[in-house]
């Protein structure tokens, strides 16, 4: 079992939660359609449905909150914000955004022609999402092993440089806007890429004149795997090692609700003036000024304080142990993972819990119902629901390799015995796997289905 460094704070507000029982989680599940996201907040007892702007701030964040400049133009808090973002990550222009998928947005509106692609290691849905909007298409090359669960490579967030010269030498530079790489791999399982992956990738797109720009997210997390795992890094800060990262790169987008912990923010950034006067311009017209971004200016002074707090060595030596002491007590329990476990979440292997169930019928749909039912836990399918499409030419329908249940961990939020209850409720379903049956839709909508589908319990 790895050490469970103990919380590097202790409590000083607390927010109530409750298990309500068993038969009022039944009603709960039925009203919901079986789709946890129709669920109340209110009558989950742990929520580990993400680690997406649930993180808690620290006294020093709510204190900056009131130091806020509501300013219109020009603001204190636009000037603290700025210095946070220029010490750690270096480029010359920057916006604020409300979230990360709107810098996603901005981004795409200004560079993606219909017809063009994107590469990535892979591409988070929304920025996916954003690529296609402008009739752009998002490619991912990330390397083989991120899709062998029981593979141990220690970056398996890697993108295949190989597949990406070959891929660009086809498609042509022209044709390619810009070129991303998501630290951590969010969508294959929280893991993490290598400083040297990071530099060829970066000497592969500069080598062909495509700007290269990281998908920040969780740039901390990542940072913490380097000094960890990478040879050569262990002597070196984290800020040294992000302001590295950052060096190779022309830009970045970053939803700030993670590794910033805060509960709205996120940044733009870039090295081209012409790029950034563009950015602006879009910027103003869709989400604020230039010095807000569609933010209060309070909100630009917890992200200040959160991007330094993001990057304490103590803090992500407990924040990583706590994920890695979820892993092993869920593992003990007889649940097979996503192996090694990434920065923020875990990723329960529902396909190999529950052999029985087709994809058809939804295994990590049922294991994700299942640990409400069980306890209250919320987490998200990450399976055939959220990825199974109808192939439009054969008219077959096309299921994901791997039918996963994730469970993020919210910032400073859950202590060591709140991960231990998730991993004992776990442990009773593994216990019965093999009376758990399968869902089918009673409602599907054509894009995104997972937020909104209804479902009801087969046999
Ligand atoms: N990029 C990555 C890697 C993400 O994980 C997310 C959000 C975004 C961009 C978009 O940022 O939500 O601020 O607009 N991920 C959340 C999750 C929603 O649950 O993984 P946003």
């Amino acid at each position: 079992m790895p050490q469970y460094l103990p919380e590097p704070f202790r409590i000083k507000v607390v927010e109530p939660i409750r298990l309500i029982d068993r038969s009022a989680r039944e009603a709960a599940l039925r009203a919901a359609g079986y789709n946890l996201f129709a669920l109340r907040a209110e009558d989950i007892f742990i929520d580990l449905l993400t680690d997406s702007g649930t993180g808690a701030m620290s006294q020093q964040q709510w204190a900056a909150l009131m130091q806020g400049d509501e300013s219109y133009a020009g603001a204190r808090s636009y000037y603290r914000l700025k210095e946070a973002v220029e010490d750690i990550f270096g480029f010359r222009y920057f916006v604020p955004t409300h979230q990360g998928r709107a810098a996603e947005n901005i981004l795409s509106a200004a560079l993606v022609q219909p017809g063009q692609f994107v590469p990535s290691n892979m591409h988070f849905d929304t920025t996916d999402a954003n690529i296609r909007a402008r009739g752009g298409r998002p490619v991912n090359l990330v390397i083989d092993e991120a899709f062998n669960p029981q593979s141990d490579h220690p970056f398996k967030g890697d993108l295949d440089v190989d597949r990406l010269k070959a891929f660009i030498e086809d498609t042509g530079p022209e044709n390619i806007p810009f070129g991303m790489i998501t630290v951590t791999n969010n969508a294959g399982g929280g893991q993490p890429v290598s400083m040297a992956n990071l530099r060829a990738v970066s000497e592969t797109y500069h080598a062909y004149g495509i700007p290269f720009f990281i998908d920040a997210a969780r740039y901390a997390e990542n940072c913490y795997f380097i000094q960890q795992r990478e040879p050569g890094y262990a002597d070196k800060s984290l800020l040294e090692i992000a302001r590295e990262m950052f060096s190779l790169a022309d830009g970045m987008t970053m939803s700030a609700k993670k590794d910033a912990i805060v509960n709205i923010g996120g940044l733009l950034c870039m090295n081209d003036e012409a790029l950034f006067r563009r950015v602006s311009n879009e910027l103003i017209l869709r989400e604020g000024f230039v010095s807000y971004g569609g933010l209060a200016g309070r909100d630009l002074d917890a992200m200040a304080v959160g991007l330094r707090e993001g990057l304490d060595a103590d803090y992500l030596a407990y924040r990583i142990a706590q994920t890695a002491y979820l892993a092993a007590r869920l593992r003990e329990n007889g649940i097979r993972l996503i192996e090694p476990p990434g920065g923020h979440a875990v990723y329960l292997d529902a396909g190999a819990l529950l052999p029985h169930i087709p994809h058809r019928e939804f295994p990590g749909q049922a294991l994700a119902v299942e640990l409400y039912r069980e306890g209250g836990v919320r987490g998200v399918e990450i399976g055939s629901v959220m990825f199974s499409y109808e192939d439009p030419e054969s008219g077959q329908m096309v299921y994901p390799q791997l039918e996963l249940v994730r469970l993020a961990i919210p910032r400073r939020v859950y202590t060591q015995s709140h991960l231990d209850y998730v991993a004992e409720v776990a442990g009773r379903i593994a216990h019965r796997a093999e009376d758990i049956r399968g869902y089918r839709f009673t409602y599907a909508p054509k894009l995104l289905k997972h937020f909104t589908a209804r479902f009801e319990p087969l046999g």
